[in-house]
């Protein structure tokens, strides 16, 4: 038991017993499944899906833009003008999922995590309906507020769908349970790449449909989603109800033998009451939770700050860099989607034998060597047909190596690092960050790129080392550990 500082400095013994659960079939089964399936299929795919959509049709709603700006005025635009909307569409995506992000807090606390879930699928109606008209209104602004919109629902996706996945697992299946929201961001990039080749649905006349297809996983969640329970711990924790909790938890056990559990989360109910209600102030000035909350915005800047969209967005530019023709640098691309996604699968299995802070270190360190080498590579790719395969194979081995853990453990971190009351906020703050930085590297890498050639990836390098050296420090471990556990060890180091 810990010792707990109160607002007015006395300490008090913290009752959260540290209590083993024994789960039946480790705490897996077909309900949970269907819970993990219609909270994340749902959402995640927003995120992935629409991160990756107009990067194969990218010319011909370039040509529409200007064609629409050509009907209105009568005469062609400039060229940079178009490419000025076309990162407006890009960007706007971003900003979106800033504001989406940052009401994550508000929004979980307010409706729940599975009732903000359901309720953020109002974003994907009106941005499917602002999409897939923009193009018979003749009005890119249309798609521009679709593309915000569905940002919106994308960041709030990002918030709530990790918080209730953390929440319902079993603490022995949490990391892979969390790494599922990654696993369908990989699928459904894929999916989009795949859908926008000019073979399929990256064509002058269906580029629209490609747009709306974003409302069939919303369709499935709204369908699906609402015969799962809320989030037992936030119905006790958040709500006091205890005897809804206890239904909800057996509900996703597939047992009623959930005392021991239970026990555990009224214990954290217990503690709670003794701590003052935590606001961004206490955040930040509150060092047993100032630690955990520099570690997940740190650690989020880490997965966008390593270069990762850079890829994900320009790979066929990078391909191409690399000494490639239009039409291998997008079969190359395709690759890439494919590989992140099988490779998120392992890191699923591996995440919970592994840890997620040696994934995180071995990711981490292969990106730097890797990037490295890239940079390397890119000088002699043009001349030398050696060089060019070989930075192909670098660009690959980097989605891998971001595919063990930076892709995937992020997003589950922030809420394994914070007790119950602090969680949203905390949340509404990492997201927030992710999706800024995310930003940041979409803006700034081709500039850069045009500036710098191929040592733009130094900067990578730069930043995946610093990251690293902060990881390697300060994340600690918590596989296996209970959400309890892992605040209790926050407050200890704070009195160090
Ligand atoms: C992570 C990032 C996202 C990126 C994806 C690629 O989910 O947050 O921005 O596109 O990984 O797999």
């Amino acid at each position: 038991n810990e010792n707990i500082k109160l607002e007015n400095g006395e300490t008090k013994q913290d009752c959260a017993e540290q209590k083993t659960v024994v789960y039946p079939n480790n705490g897996f089964n077909g309900k949970l499944a269907f819970a993990i399936a219609a909270s994340a299929l749902g959402s995640s795919f927003q995120h992935g899906y629409n991160t990756g959509v107009l990067n194969n049709p990218q010319t011909i709603i370039e040509e529409w833009i200007n064609c629409t700006m050509g009907n209105r005025t009568g005469t062609p635009p400039d060229p940079a003008t178009v490419t000025l909307v076309f990162s407006i569409l890009v960007s706007i995506f971003c900003i979106g999922g800033m504001i989406g992000g940052a009401t994550t807090g508000i929004i979980s606390d307010k409706f729940g995590r599975k009732g903000g879930l359901l309720l953020n699928n109002i974003f994907v109606v009106l941005a499917t309906i602002a999409q897939s008209t923009s193009k018979s209104a003749g009005s890119y602004e249309l798609m521009i507020l679709g593309r915000f919109l569905i940002g919106i629902n994308s960041g709030l996706n990002a918030g709530l769908a990790p918080m209730y996945l953390a929440e319902i697992s079993p603490v022995n299946l949490r990391g892979a349970v969390g790494t599922v929201y990654q696993l369908v961001i990989t699928i459904s990039i894929f999916v989009a790449q795949v859908l926008g080749l000019g073979s399929i649905l990256g064509t002058k006349e269906a580029w629209p449909t490609l747009l709306a297809i974003t409302i069939v996983p919303a369709i499935f969640q709204m369908v699906t989603l609402p015969f799962c329970p809320e989030s037992p711990k936030y119905l006790l924790l958040s709500r006091g109800k205890d005897m809804e909790a206890q239904k909800a938890l057996s509900w996703f056990r597939g047992t009623l033998a959930v005392h021991d559990e239970m026990d555990v989360m009224r214990s954290e109910a217990e503690a709670m009451k003794l701590l003052p209600k935590v606001t961004l102030r206490e955040l930040i000035t509150n060092s047993a939770l100032r630690i955990p909350l520099i570690i997940s915005l740190t650690v989020m800047c880490a997965q966008q700050l390593s270069g990762i969209n850079a890829v994900m967005f320009f790979s066929s530019k990078i391909f191409e860099m690399a000494g490639l023709n239009k039409g291998d640098a997008t079969f190359a691309t395709l690759g890439m989607g494919a590989i992140n996604v099988v490779m998120t699968v392992v890191s699923l299995f591996l995440v919970e034998r592994a840890g997620r802070k040696t994934l995180l270190l071995i990711g981490f360190s292969g990106m730097a060597i890797d990037t490295a080498l890239l940079t390397i590579g890119m000088i002699f790719a043009n001349t030398n047909k050696a060089a060019s395969v070989l930075c192909i194979i670098f660009v690959l081995v980097y989605v891998i190596m971001f595919a063990t853990g930076p892709g995937s453990i992020p997003w589950f971190l922030v809420s394994e690092l914070f007790s119950q009351s602090a969680r949203p906020i905390a949340t509404s703050l990492a997201v927030c960050i992710n999706w800024t930085a995310n930003w940041l590297v979409g803006l700034a890498f081709l500039p850069l790129e045009a500036l710098m050639g191929t040592y733009v990836f130094i900067i990578f390098v730069v930043l995946q080392c610093l990251f690293l050296l902060f990881i390697y420090k300060k994340v600690p471990e918590t596989k296996n550990k209970s959400l309890e556990e892992i605040s209790a060890m926050f407050r200890q180091q704070s009195y160090q």
